[in-house]
């Protein structure tokens, strides 16, 4: 659930132990969604930067089912980011996690299970594709045709390399189950470490990079068609609704997709049969 910071302040649920060191730099709050809170801190030494997922007890389950689903679900994430850095699609790499937690007794303890990965450098897709929108809708009709032409092209090239992203996922055996463009992060190449940061990098982010999938709390590890094709639908449809500008291009998603391998064609075909029935779906209400 979202906070609405309006009339009360939030306060995050304790960190976990290894993370309430006082004499450490303190974890920052990223996000903090119904399943998680994500923090960026650092790995063993300061320089190292990391990303701490933390997912609260929810004192509204009962106790034993709480800790057998939170359980389960950070070591589906922690396995199927294992698997895909083992077969070398661009995931974030596993430091550290307990699927435990502390519960302590009546929920005095330090807060739900964790998991610690790598950090990765730069702006999420949807930050980008913004931004690219706006930067578009600014240049306005004056703007020559050739430039036009040009940032088209790099949008494009930017759709592609999703679709290479997600079909090498695939190929790993891994279904992601979020596909979103927030669930997606274009990192910045050739500039080790350093995050883009500042307001007009965000109003115009360069579209260079690679692609690397994170958020993995929903995945699971299948090579059924119809769960590739529902992944793919999923991402088709949240394209449409966050960046209705660019909803255009998303063949270009689908295109890279399946040349990116054996197999991926059938699951295109399958993904017309997963949109005719969102569509009957829809007209249904
Ligand atoms: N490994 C990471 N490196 C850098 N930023 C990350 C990383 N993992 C998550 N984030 C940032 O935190 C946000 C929320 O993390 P995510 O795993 O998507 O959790 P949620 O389940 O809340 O969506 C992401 O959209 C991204 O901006
Ligand atoms: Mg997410």
């Amino acid at each position: 659930m979202a906070n609405t910071a309006s009339d009360t302040e939030y306060t995050p649920p304790p960190l976990p132990l290894p993370f309430t060191n006082p004499e450490s730099p303190a974890p920052v709050l990223l996000t903090q969604g119904a399943e998680a809170h994500v923090y960026k801190t650092y790995f063993l030494a300061t320089s190292n930067a990391a990303c701490l997922k933390v997912r609260p007890l929810k004192p509204y389950r009962h106790p034993i089912l709480d800790r057998r689903l939170t359980r389960q679900r950070i070591l589906q994430e922690a396995r199927c980011l294992a698997k895909l850095v083992r077969e070398g699609v661009d995931v974030p790499g596993v430091l550290a996690l307990d699927w435990e937690g502390d519960a302590g007794t009546n929920g005095s303890g330090n807060g739900g299970a964790w998991l610690l990965m790598e950090w990765v450098d730069g702006l999420v897709v949807r930050q980008v594709v913004h931004g690219w929108e706006k930067s578009i809708k600014s240049k306005g009709q004056d703007s020559d045709s050739a430039e036009v032409a040009q940032s088209e092209g790099e949008v494009r090239e930017l759709l592609r390399k999703i679709g290479r992203a997600v079909g090498g996922m695939h190929k790993a055996g891994i279904i992601h189950g979020d596909l979103t463009t927030s669930n997606l992060i274009l990192r910045p190449v050739g500039r080790n470490g350093v995050a883009p940061s500042g307001g007009s990098e965000i109003d115009k982010p360069s579209l260079d990079g690679e692609i690397v999938l994170i958020d993995f709390g929903l995945a699971m590890q299948s090579v059924q068609e119809e769960d590739r094709a529902v992944d793919l639908y999923v991402l088709e449809r949240a394209f449409g609704s966050t960046h209705p500008k660019t909803e255009g291009f998303f063949q270009e998603v689908v295109d890279a997709y399946g040349k990116s391998f054996k197999g991926a064609n059938t699951v295109l075909k399958r993904l017309e049969a997963v949109r005719m029935r969102g569509r009957k779906r829809s007209m249904i209400g």
